[in-house]
């Protein structure tokens, strides 16, 4: 379920995890530690690196927007226009995928390294595997998911089941992905002292 083709759209070897531990090392000294998982995906969306900073603000702007309709604004629709153009060019499913991917996984990822990056520099340093799994024991960037039962809405509280990625059928299929960015972001923190 969790291997690399289920993400090989475009460029199939960016999609392996390594990879995506090595670029968010390679990102971090130019890209703010929070964007770096949006950064990471538009990369391997084939984003040129000159439209990447553009990119990285609109996926961030969309990501307030989503899911809740209420917060749809005139520069969100701006911004999934300019994110269509830029991973489309067509307005179709797959491209709709791509974006919700950089709303729902960018986000969670990014609440994921800055909350690492908080965790080791308050020591004492341990390896960064262990600091990211400290993190996400403490501080889940996902603590609850909901499903419809009968014409209700079930609100699952993940934090408290220890869940952060959830579990069965739909249960992230991104994880190691989130996990090999936030690492990359980490060694480049300690790397850089
Ligand atoms: C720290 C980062 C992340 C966290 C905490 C997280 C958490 C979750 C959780 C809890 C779910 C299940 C929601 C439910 O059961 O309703 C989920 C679903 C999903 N996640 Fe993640 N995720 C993260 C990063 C990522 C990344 C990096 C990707 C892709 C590269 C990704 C792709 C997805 C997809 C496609 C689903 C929907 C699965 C389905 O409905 O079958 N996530 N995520």
């Amino acid at each position: 379920m969790h291997d690399d083709a289920r993400w090989s759209s475009r460029s199939s070897n960016c999609w392996s995890r390594p990879t995506w531990r090595s670029l968010a090392a390679s990102l971090a000294g130019s890209i703010d530690a929070r964007d770096v998982p949006l950064a990471v995906l538009c990369t391997c969306f084939e984003v040129e690196p000159t439209a990447l900073q553009r990119a990285v603000e609109d996926g961030r702007a969309i990501a307030t927007a989503y899911p809740l309709d209420s917060d749809v604004t005139d520069d969100a629709d701006a911004a999934v226009g300019r994110l269509v153009a830029l991973l489309g060019p067509a307005a179709d499913e797959a491209t709709a995928a791509r974006i919700g991917l950089l709303a729902q996984a960018g986000t969670a990822t990014g609440v994921l390294v800055e909350s690492a990056l908080e965790e080791l520099r308050a020591g004492p340093a341990g390896a960064v595997e262990q600091v990211i799994s400290d993190t996400l024991e403490r501080k889940p960037p996902v603590t609850v998911t909901r499903r419809e039962r009968a014409g209700r809405t079930v609100v699952l509280d993940l934090a408290a089941a220890q869940l952060p990625f959830g579990h069965g059928p739909r249960a992230c299929p991104g994880r190691e992905h989130a996990l090999a960015i936030a690492a990359g972001v980490l060694d480049a923190a300690v790397g850089s002292g």
